[in-house]
């Protein structure tokens, strides 16, 4: 055996071998467009090795962890048939003369095998081999290994072709690793850039939503605040209104009277309107059977002919701690303008479930909510939609888009302030392809 270090290539190389250089340039050439190792190893055995007048070859790769070659690429008898190796070798570093080569990453040259202990035979006998490593960045990455039937095949000329074809082939390998790990440098960068992009877009929903909650809270305040005292002062004039009726019974009088009162009372009514919204109403909490407190309220509501009204309740229980009467207004709130915004008919679906006990449904909560488990009815209607112009002011008071004599605009911004003081909340989104959804959550639990 004898361990021979590569020469510098020499001129009588290509003399004694003609298709050397043509071969190897091609190789070159064809280099470029090779799109991975496997390609690159079976080109080799194939084209390089085979053309250069090398009856066999096989490559193998280098596992340094497991510290194995496996072949993976061959000419000659391991691949009678397309790109299949017949019994793959798996050979430890330092067994037979691929594995020394893979240890010392020095090439080898076997004059005769007859003499060689390390000789471990493959599919056929041979009686010289040639091995030379694959070096990636002074990494093993494999080694190319020929054997030949007769004994002193291969001298320095094969190990100046076979180390020249090494040698591009490593550099090729490169240049794959590179490809891969910029291609991979690229991907985690899209994945990051798609994260970030989230997280950004989430902090500004959460960043509206906080915005959201502080303007509701300083107008409700406002608004409380000024119910309160307007309500003191409904009080005393309706109060004496009632004395003065007391006094005057002649129906001229009665009039002008019955038409104050009349004014006082809408005033109060809508002064109570704006404390609901304000979350200082009075509220009594019941454990309540919502599929009931929904089937019932539908049963009694007043549905246009061209409007279907469908109940799609949970067949389970779903019992919530809420105000019946305060309950029963906001989803009738909810239910009447489903029905309005759909003047030239549709469908309304009035829908029960419970939210918030599996991971999976806690996603769902609406963020607003501490965590709990609460039940969500939807109220979903096909009707004219909103924009989201229209979405981001529904909870305001006397936010209305209806005729002057047709609402105050008070109807959601009553349920907001219900749903909240309650512990729970509403959720307004678009529901495609036209309409709206309206979803209210209840707690179970106080
Ligand atoms: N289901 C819906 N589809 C389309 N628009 C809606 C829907 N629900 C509410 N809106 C819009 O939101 C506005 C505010 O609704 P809200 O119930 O607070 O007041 P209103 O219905 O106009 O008057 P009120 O309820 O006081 O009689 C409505 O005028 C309408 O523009
Ligand atoms: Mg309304």
């Amino acid at each position: 055996m004898s361990n021979t270090a590569p020469s510098e290539f020499n001129a009588s190389v290509a003399e004694q071998n003609p298709d050397f250089l043509r071969t190897l340039n091609e190789f070159a050439v064809d280099l470029i467009s090779i799109p991975n190792a496997t390609d690159l190893f079976w080109y080799v055995a194939r084209n390089v090795a085979g053309r250069l007048g090398f009856v066999d070859c096989v490559i193998y790769t280098a596992d340094v962890e497991t510290q194995e070659l496996t072949q993976v690429a061959a000419l000659g008898e391991k691949n009678p048939y397309g790109r299949t190796i017949l019994n793959p070798l798996v050979i430890p570093f330092g067994v037979g003369i691929t594995g020394k080569v893979a240890l010392s990453r020095q090439p080898i040259i076997v004059d005769d095998l007859l003499n060689d202990a390390n000789y471990i035979q493959d599919s056929q006998p041979a009686r010289s081999e040639i091995c030379v490593p694959l070096l990636s960045r002074g990494q093993l990455v494999g080694v190319i290994d020929s054997e030949h039937p007769d004994a002193h095949a291969f001298g320095p000329a094969e190990l100046e072709i076979l180390t020249t074809v090494a040698a591009m082939t490593s550099a090729k390998l490169e240049l794959l690793d590179e490809a891969d790990r910029s291609q991979q440098r690229y991907a985690d960068l899209v994945k990051t850039h798609a994260k970030l992009s989230e997280e950004i877009c989430s902090r500004k929903a959460l960043e509206a939503e906080l915005h959201d909650a502080r303007r509701h809270e300083a107008v409700g305040q406002l608004t409380g605040r000024l119910a309160y005292d307007f309500n003191n002062l409904l009080s005393v004039i309706s109060g004496n209104l009632e004395l003065v009726e007391a006094y005057f019974k002649e129906p001229s009088s009665r009039r002008f009277l019955n038409e104050a009162s009349l004014a006082s009372q809408r005033a109060t009514r809508l002064v109570s309107d704006l404390l609901v919204f304000a979350q200082r109403s009075k509220l009594t909490f019941s454990k309540t059977n919502m599929n009931d407190l929904v089937a019932d309220l539908c049963g009694v509501s007043v549905v246009p002919h061209n409007v279907t009204l469908q109940l799609d309740l949970s067949p389970i229980d779903l019992v919530a701690d809420t105000d019946v009467s305060a309950a029963k207004s906001a989803i009738n709130a909810v239910i009447s303008n489903g029905i309005e915004a759909m003047a030239d008919g549709g469908t309304l679906t009035v829908s029960t479930d419970i939210v918030g006990r599996s991971t999976m449904s806690r996603l769902m909560l609406p963020r607003v909510l501490s965590p709990g488990v609460y039940v969500s009815v939807k109220v979903v209607d096909t009707g004219t939609g909103m924009t989201s112009d229209q979405i981001e002011r529904v909870f305001d008071p006397f936010f209305s888009t209806k005729p002057a004599s047709s609402g105050y605009g008070l109807g959601l911004s009553m349920v907001h302030g219900f749903m909240k003081q309650s512990g729970g909340a509403v959720v307004v989104s678009q529901n495609t392809p036209k309409g709206t959804i309206l979803e209210l959550f209840f707690p179970v639990q106080p």
